[in-house]
């Protein structure tokens, strides 16, 4: 039997969403903001940062995939959905549910440093540094999350548990 306990409640979510919105905002006084959500994980965490800013950002969606339905990494990362618009000269916010061993982000950055976007940065809702791997540079982080697989408001374990409202550490998922 697997069990759940709540490591962040969605209060506690909404508001550091909200927080980061409003940095977010700060940073970027002028213009647009191309706001790329990678799927799936970041969809509900995009949805929110993106309506706490007051602006009007551009919504793309990427689809990446470098884990298989477990909770090891495979080691390979794959653009399985590209984005619809051109980053050529754009500010680019990657948003992103988790960095774990990095290995995601420093491929992504790397491919989408090559389409020439002005700015590139990177916003995730959960950081678990103590399992890098690649170095990232993660300009906005949510929280800080101890080396716990967790799962909820967007995170899964093998595709369940993504619209739990809190985000939850998973114990023993068999
Ligand atoms: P990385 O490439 O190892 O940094 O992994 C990033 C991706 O792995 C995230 O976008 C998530 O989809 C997934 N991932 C990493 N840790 C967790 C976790 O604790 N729960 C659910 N998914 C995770
Ligand atoms: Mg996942």
């Amino acid at each position: 039997m697997s069990s759940l306990r709540v490591l962040l409640t969605e209060e506690q979510i909404q508001a550091r969403v909200r927080e980061m919105g409003a940095e977010i905002d700060r940073d970027y006084p002028d213009g647009n903001v191309h706001m790329v959500c990678i799927l799936k994980g970041a969809c509900f965490f995009m949805t929110d940062l993106a309506r706490s800013l007051h602006r009007d950002p551009l919504l793309d969606f990427m689809g990446i995939s470098s884990y298989g339905k477990g909770k090891t990494s495979s080691g390979e990362v794959k653009v399985t959905k590209d984005l619809d618009f051109s980053v050529e000269g754009a500010d680019l916010l990657i948003v992103e549910d988790i960095v774990d061993s990095g290995v995601t982000l420093n491929y992504l950055i790397n491919l989408l440093e090559q389409r020439k976007p002005r700015s590139i940065r990177v916003a995730a809702l959960l950081d678990k540094p103590d399992r890098r791997q690649r170095p990232v540079e993660v300009c906005y982080v949510g929280f800080r999350i101890p080396d716990e697989f967790v799962v909820g408001y967007g995170l899964d374990y093998a595709e369940h548990y993504r619209n739990l409202r809190d985000i939850c550490i998973l114990d023993q998922p068999y």
